[in-house]
């Protein structure tokens, strides 16, 4: 029996050496060579089909654009970003490899295989989906440790079809939601990176541009008031917002395995459509929830950037994310200027705003509370910061404890010293009347 391999494919160096050394090393037969199609630009498709046929392999391109944008469209609606990062080449990768994996699966393969290294964030993205199967998870690259150096070799040894023109560039990553650049003299994180780097955003001129934007339930769905499908709007906004400079990110990234490394980054329609949706929730969200969101969101972002989209934890986060995003229905106004997309106007039927309670032009605010009615809160608010204050001072000079400056030490009072019946709110007047607030 052939026994066959399915190798995530891309014409490049790394997953070129795979072919022959499936066969050689690993003892496979057949390689079925899988490309998908995440958004990239066409020629990355042509040079994987070209490499390909000079090796002979049948090579099979999925489609799983509006798939990987819908998820893009899901990192929105929690505003997901990982260290400024919107999760391009993150989210990618659990789509891509679950497409690998059908495809292995359909043509009876045994193995799976992809060209990562053992220090990048890919390899676990993609193994963190095969190993869920019963297929022998190989990693060449990895596993027979192998080089660039090494590999080039190989490779000229054997005749393989590798582009030697593309070999002293960087290496870059793109798809729909973003497009990555490292490598090179950007390993550097001192060296100031050139226009030369930047592809999808030009240089901010000074002009500028307004758009409006809306969602429905947290979900981008038109764009200038004209409904757009979610793989033509991001493409759309790529073009538009990157033609203003917008999206570009120069992160010191920390990878899953610890290691510190300079990236560069340009997204465009993320930032856009991020920015966005957070100015939305602004209006629409209590501050009970904006806060609390922050977190599930941070949260949903690392489970994002893990490649761990699927599991129950990411489940329940999504959950909150739905409930939340119900009410995030209307329309934003976004200005792009000066390499920024920024909020300038939002309105929707959910808004928790009352024009009329912010004003105060009126002395009955809202539900028959007054302005007056505020004296009490403003006679409480701050009563454990006062009382602390004068504990510890108090306390400190019963002790004779100073602080290095020469002052009372404030940090080491641990409310011994009061003595009972002391007030220590003496002198606390409440001075301000509801005639002090306006402008407030
Ligand atoms: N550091 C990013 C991530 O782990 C992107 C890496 C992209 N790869 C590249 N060759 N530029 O998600």
């Amino acid at each position: 029996m052939t026994e066959k391999v399915a190798l995530a494919f891309s014409g490049g160096l790394d997953t070129t050496v795979c072919v022959p050394l499936l066969n050689e090393e690993y003892g496979y037969d057949e390689v079925v060579a899988v490309t998908v199609d995440v958004g990239q630009p066409d020629e990355e498709f042509a040079e994987a089909k070209e490499t390909a046929d000079a090796l002979g392999l049948d090579i099979h391109v999925v489609d799983a654009k509006e798939e990987f944008a819908s998820l893009c469209l899901d990192a929105v609606r929690a505003n997901a970003t990982y260290q400024n990062y919107p999760l391009g080449t993150a989210l990618a990768r659990p789509v891509i490899a679950s497409a690998i994996l059908s495809v292995a699966e359909a043509e009876g393969c045994t193995g799976i295989a992809h060209g990562c290294t053992g220090k990048g964030n890919d390899q676990l993205r993609f193994e963190a989906v095969w190993r869920d199967s019963d297929l022998e998870v190989i990693a060449p690259v990895r596993e027979l440790g192998l080089t660039r150096e090494w590999e080039k070799e190989y490779a000229a040894e054997r005749n393989l079809p590798v582009e030697a023109g593309n070999e002293g560039d960087w290496s870059i990553d793109t798809n729909l939601w973003s497009r990555s650049v490292e490598g090179k003299e950007l390993e550097e994180p001192s060296h100031v990176p050139g226009e030369e780097i930047y592809e999808w955003t030009t240089a901010p001129s000074g002009e500028t541009e307004e758009i409006t934007l809306t969602f429905e339930d947290g979900y981008p769905v038109a764009l200038n008031g004209e409904a757009y499908e979610p793989v033509e709007l991001i493409e759309t906004l790529n073009e538009l917002a990157g033609s203003y400079g917008v999206g570009r990110t120069d992160a010191m990234e920390d990878r899953m395995l610890g290691l510190k490394v300079r990236e560069n980054y340009e997204h465009p329609a993320a930032t856009t459509l991020l920015n966005a949706h957070q100015g939305l929730e602004d209006l629409v969200l209590t501050k009970e929830e904006r806060s609390f969101k922050t977190l599930v969101d941070n949260e949903w972002a690392e489970k994002g950037y893990q490649g761990l989209v699927d599991g129950p934890l990411m489940k329940a986060l999504d959950a909150f994310v739905a409930t939340t995003n119900e009410r995030v229905t209307g329309t934003v106004t976004v200005r792009f200027e000066g390499g920024q997309a920024r909020v300038v106007g939002r309105e929707s039927p959910y808004a928790v705003y009352s024009a009329e309670a912010a004003s105060f032009n009126t002395e009955d605010v809202t539900g028959g509370i007054e302005q007056a009615d505020a004296t009490g809160v403003a006679k409480y608010h701050g009563f454990q910061e006062r009382l602390a204050n004068k504990t510890i001072k108090a306390a400190n000079e019963s002790l004779g404890k100073t602080a290095p400056d020469g002052g009372l030490k404030s940090d080491d009072g641990d409310g011994t010293g009061v003595t009972a019946g002391e007030s220590p709110l003496a002198g606390t007047d409440v001075d301000d009347t509801a005639a002090d607030y306006e402008g407030n």
